[in-house]
């Protein structure tokens, strides 16, 4: 038995969408366990492009089941929206996707919350995703949560749970949410996914004793770990490998190995700091080469040198086994290249030459080599993959991440 954690080591969009389709061949079972529809994962198989938020990446593959777990927050019409979406390109999703039956729902005014916070911090905001993730996972906290787990009771048990979130809700609006109105919406939409709620705990141990590996999938990255990251301007749940036994109910022992997905550069989304973001044509190249745009909010992401100092940390937090280093060939153009080492810029020769789709490491050039081993150095960890551009094949193989 493996179990294999992916997360991301920056501030996200990493490429861990792309390396959970490809490790989802080996996995009997993928699972989502944190972060909600804030998450963007981009997987491309030939010339199809697919764009999924809540539904795992193992999805793709037909003969895969799929989980989310506890730790996500569920937006219940997104999810259905989602698997209209993927099941019209052609891809069959009843029977192969559980969802938990304690995942606290994202309601629309945990939307409107997060929505009207944003608009009326100005300077001070957090450029979240809009999405209500902040104001649910507050609420699981609050112990004031609507659970998937409650839609399976009768209409006075949900009506109780409604009142009770209602009660906290309506002291932060200007206006107070229409109860029965909200009320129809849930037991509209509990209809489309009540076939969906399982005990999934119990099944994932199920998998355990049989043997089978699993396939944990991280959404956003280590820096916005609401304990780790860049606080204030984090996302609200933790984010690194641990919360994959929290959110999921595998106990940690179980949890053999994880796979830090990392981009040969960085970027971020939203506000907050970023040490070594670029102002100037270069990050505008990268922008460009590397097409950073989020696929959630279509924002631009911020672009900059690979932070080892950052990357070197999050290894350390989630205990990364392996490195999956992305996007190698964004940097083909450049003369030179720049890591931040902690105390100050060191520079690399660029290669200028193409990298994208090179599937054998002898056929890097010399500098790309010579940057993937300083990187290695640096940040203390192996790298196991290297990816040369969005498609499944544009990938080396150094070693089994799942050993
Ligand atoms: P995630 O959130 O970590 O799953 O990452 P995203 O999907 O949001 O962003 C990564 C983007 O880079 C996606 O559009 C991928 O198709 C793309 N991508 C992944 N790996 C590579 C790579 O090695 N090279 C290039 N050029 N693009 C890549
Ligand atoms: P994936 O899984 C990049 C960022 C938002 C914002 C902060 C808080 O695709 O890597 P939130 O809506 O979560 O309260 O916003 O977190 N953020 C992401 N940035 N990739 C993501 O997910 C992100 N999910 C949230 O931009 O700065
Ligand atoms: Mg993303």
């Amino acid at each position: 038995m493996a179990n294999l954690v992916v997360v991301g080591t920056q501030w996200g969009d990493e490429g861990k969408g792309k390396f959970v389709d490809i490790l989802s061949e080996r996995a009997d079972t993928i699972v989502r366990f944190q972060g909600g529809h804030n998450a963007g994962h981009t997987i491309k198989v030939g010339s199809t492009t697919y764009k999924l938020s809540l539904l795992p990446s193992g999805i793709i593959r037909e003969n895969k089941t799929v989980v989310i777990g506890n730790g996500v927050v569920l937006d219940p019409w997104k999810l259905m929206e989602e698997i209209r979406l993927i099941e019209s390109m052609g891809i069959k999703i009843k029977d192969r996707l559980m969802i938990a039956d304690n995942i606290p729902l994202i309601l629309q005014y945990h939307r409107e919350l997060d929505l009207d916070r944003e608009q009326e911090a100005g300077e001070d905001k957090i450029g979240t995703t809009g999405r209500g993730i902040g104001p649910a996972y507050e609420d699981k906290v609050g112990r004031r949560a609507i659970r998937s787990g409650d839609l399976l009771k009768d209409d006075e048990h949900i009506r109780a749970r409604l009142q009770i979130a209602l009660k906290h809700h309506n002291k932060l609006r200007n206006y107070p949410v229409n109860e029965n109105w909200t009320f129809e919406q849930i037991k509209d939409i509990a209809k489309e996914i009540i076939p969906y709620i399982k005990p999934v705990w119990k099944h994932l141990h199920t998998l355990m004793e049989e043997n089978k590996d699993m396939l944990f999938e991280g959404a956003q990255g280590s820096s916005l770990d609401v304990d780790w990251g860049t606080y204030p301007f984090v996302t609200s749940s933790n984010t690194i490998a641990g919360m994959a036994s929290i959110g999921t109910g595998v106990p940690h022992n179980k949890i053999t190995n994880v796979l830090g997905i990392t981009k040969a550069y960085t970027t971020r989304v939203g506000e907050g700091p970023m040490k070594t973001e670029l102002f100037d044509d270069i990050g505008k190249h990268l922008a460009d080469m590397g097409k950073e745009k989020g696929t959630v909010t279509g924002r631009g992401r911020r672009c900059g040198w690979f932070d080892a100092t950052q990357v070197r940390k999050t290894c350390m937090l989630n205990g990364v086994t392996g490195i999956a280093l992305t996007k190698i060939d964004v940097l083909d153009e450049l003369e030179t290249i720049k890591i931040y080492n902690g105390e100050g810029y060191e520079e690399h020769k660029g290669w200028l030459s193409s990298t994208a789709g090179l599937t054998q490491h002898e056929d890097l050039p010399n500098e790309a080599k010579a940057y993937i081993k300083r990187i290695e150095e640096l940040v203390g960890v192996e790298v196991v993959l290297i990816s040369t551009g969005p498609d499944r094949e544009d990938t080396i193989t150094l070693k089994d991440p799942f050993n």
